[in-house]
């Protein structure tokens, strides 16, 4: 029998798509002791919180942190949430990942506590083993049949499909209905692939690709493992699966079963616009009886709260019970805010947290660059951007950068890409920047242009 990791955790894929500004970190780029390397995995600097991030991953690794809280403190444009961003991909695909922003819990439809509610069950993951019977093997032929799309007719949709498979013990060709045939068109699967179909769920998964069957085309990226030579065994088989689901996912199938039922008695449905609590109480039970029978085991995610002074006492005090509770996740939070009010009192507060919660966070300050390190972060950002800068454009930047804020300088890069373009160059010049800077101004300069136009500005 065969073993595999597939995780299928969307959400969290989604958030390191969502952060485009922080494509270029790939993680805290320490070595093997845990020691940070001055520049590594798109890092610069920020040494001392690039360790304590380290033991914040290992600890987590080794289940040591639950029920637990840190705090990233520091300046804008520091790398807080950068930091963030690197802890979750050090983590690896299975570890739980939430991030949520203060200002996205004001919302009108829904509560607080229920977008709060929502996010922290999503950052505790359920790991079980399942066994699948399923088709596995390098696909050596594949042929689809078209039909027009049913209301596109300029498109059409694959029908069915016919795929021969093989390893280099088994061939079998299999005929495959539409839902298959869709994914199959949707990865791209091409002969030389390593696929393997579920048998009972029909969900298709792209394990590989063989070295020399066909040429690699050369624009493909080869994201996948590649295989030196077929393999082995029979086609159709039993496999053993580690899959992760989150309690979130648990919470809504047990919600949508409940629906359908009321529905198929009373004959209507309702929009619900949160979760019954009697739902998540009996999510909570099944766990602890599956758990308890060792069925599953327990991942304890991260949940990353941004700009945390803007929470609410309400908010904090429905965070500080969860802490306490035996399902919670480790909550990372981050602020650039010094002594202010707690939002919903008169009562001021180190970061605007009230002071019981933090009497129990780890606390990891994050310092403002030298010269040198914006220069360098400047320099990476630009290469992953794919922009040529000269050198007194990336001078120009550099000084923006300690005057107003690094997040402003590279925001300004693309801009000034495109006055470039204009005068039918490639490369980025100072003057460029400098143009750029005089049409987008920063926050503070925004500020002073409001108060100075204020009468003619609209008023709320
Ligand atoms: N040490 C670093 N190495 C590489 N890139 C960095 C580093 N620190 C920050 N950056 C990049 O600089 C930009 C600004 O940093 P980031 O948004 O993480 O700051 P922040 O501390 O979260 O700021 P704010 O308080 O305004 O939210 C981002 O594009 C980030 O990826
Ligand atoms: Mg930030």
């Amino acid at each position: 029998m065969s073993m595999i990791r597939e995780v299928k955790d969307e959400s969290k894929r989604e958030i390191l798509k969502r952060i485009s500004a922080h494509s270029h970190i790939r993680g805290l780029g320490l070595d093997d002791k845990g020691e940070p390397i001055q520049v590594a995995d798109g890092f610069v600097g920020q040494v001392e919180a690039r360790k304590s991030a380290g033991i914040i991953v290992k600890m987590i690794r080794d289940g040591r942190l639950a029920g637990r809280a840190v705090l990233l403190i520091g300046p804008p444009g520091s790398g807080k949430t950068a930091l963030a961003i690197a802890i979750a991909r050090e983590l690896g695909e299975d570890t739980p990942f939430v991030m949520l922003n203060g200002a996205e819990l004001y919302s009108a439809e829904v509560k607080k506590t229920e977008i709060l509610m929502r996010a922290i069950r999503r950052a505790i993951g359920i790991r079980f083993r399942e066994i699948r019977r399923v088709y596995e093997g390098v696909v050596k032929e594949i042929k689809f049949a078209l039909a027009p799309h049913p209301f596109n007719p300029y498109t059409k949709i694959p029908r069915s499909a016919k795929i021969t498979l093989a390893t280099k013990d088994d061939e079998r060709m299999l005929e495959v209905d539409q839902s298959i045939a869709i994914q199959l068109m949707q990865l791209n699967i091409r002969k030389g692939d390593l696929i393997s179909i579920d048998a009972d769920s029909g969900e298709v998964f792209k394990l590989g690709r063989v070295k020399g069957i066909e040429k690699a085309k050369y624009y493909d990226v080869e994201t996948y493992r590649v295989l030196e030579e077929m393999p082995k065994g029979k086609i159709f088989k039993e496999k053993e699966i580690v899959r992760t689901i989150t309690l979130h996912d648990l919470d809504e199938a047990y919600a949508a079963q409940r629906k359908a039922a009321i529905m198929s008695f009373i004959g209507i449905g309702s929009e619900e616009k949160e979760l019954d609590p009697e739902i998540r109480k009996a999510v909570d039970e099944q766990v602890r009886k599956i758990l308890s029978e060792g069925k599953v085991t327990l991942v304890p995610g991260v949940l990353f709260i941004d700009d945390v002074h803007m929470l609410d006492v309400e908010s904090f005090s429905f965070l500080t019970r969860v802490m306490e509770s035996e399902f919670s996740p480790i909550i990372i939070m981050a602020t650039n805010r010094g002594i202010t009010k707690v939002r919903g009192t008169d009562v001021e507060s180190p970061h605007g947290i009230p002071l019981d919660l933090l009497d129990r966070l780890l606390i990891i300050p994050v310092r403002p660059y030298t010269q040198e390190e914006m220069k360098e972060i400047i320099m990476i950002r630009a290469d992953e951007e794919g922009i040529k800068l000269s050198k007194d454009a990336i001078e120009a930047l550099v000084k923006i950068a300690g005057e107003r804020s690094l997040r402003y300088s590279i925001q300004l890069m693309h801009p000034a890409k495109v006055i470039a373009e204009r005068k039918e160059r490639d490369e980025v010049r100072a003057e460029d920047i400098e143009e750029a800077a005089k049409l987008f101004i920063d926050v503070m300069q925004s500020i002073e242009f409001a108060k100075k136009w204020e009468g003619k500005l609209i008023k709320q």
